[in-house]
């Protein structure tokens, strides 16, 4: 299979860039990531991105007159370096309509939680965990999904739940649901870029090889 070109989307540490980086060198997914976006000019994935040998681009959307040429400047470098999918590993801002038409079903997401609880809008982060925390919750999670034009909200493609009946913080679950997610995200993606992800309705099935 020809590897996919890849494009990563971050606007933090990027740790699970650098998961999907590092499942990509041993081999299990037929992809090559070509370029990271971020729109945080003090993004820690900016200098993983240059340690992995990964082209940057920092699109700053206080530098656009509006959301619509933002996302216009994004699919702009997306086009320029033929990228064949979109993977959101952290990123904050919701994804243009321009964008999500034109990679219609080839956008993924992460998600700390088990969607469509603790979702949406501003639950991003340590949010998401203090409310799962603060909700009493026995089980958290990860959530793998398409991407659409609103947040959080596509199909789901892969998820695993996380007994947290015994942490005793917010910050305990984040780490707890960060391992996961360093597990489940690079295999979603595997399945996103071997064409192996059937939609019916909002339900994804998985193509097993
Ligand atoms: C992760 O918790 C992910 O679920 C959420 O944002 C965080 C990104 O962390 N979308 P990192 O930058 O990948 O370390």
């Amino acid at each position: 299979m020809v590897p996919k070109n890849l494009a990563v989307f971050a606007s933090g540490r990027g740790s699970n860039f650098q998961a999907i980086s590092e499942k990509i060198s041993s081999g299990l997914i037929p992809a090559k990531v070509k370029l990271c976006i971020t729109n945080n000019p003090a993004a820690g994935v900016i200098e993983l991105a240059r340690q992995l040998k990964i082209a940057v681009k920092i699109i700053n959307p206080k530098d656009f007159p509006d959301t619509d040429s933002f996302n216009d400047a994004i699919l702009k470098e997306l086009q320029d370096w033929n990228i064949d999918f979109i993977i959101l590993a952290g990123y904050l801002k919701l994804i243009g309509r321009q964008i999500v038409e034109r990679y219609a079903n080839r956008i993924i997401n992460i998600h700390p939680a088990l969607l469509p609880a603790f979702g949406g809008k501003g639950m991003y982060g340590h949010h998401v965990h203090q409310a799962v925390f603060d909700s009493g919750a026995k089980i958290s999670g990860v959530t793998v999904h398409l991407v659409n034009t609103e947040y959080d909200a596509g199909p789901i493609v892969l998820q695993r739940c996380v007994d947290i009946s015994e942490l005793k913080s917010p910050e305990e679950i984040a780490a707890r649901v960060l391992k996961i997610e360093h597990e489940i995200f690079p295999e979603a993606v595997k399945y996103l870029v071997e064409g192996r992800l059937v939609l019916k309705g909002k339900r994804v099935d998985v193509i097993e090889k």
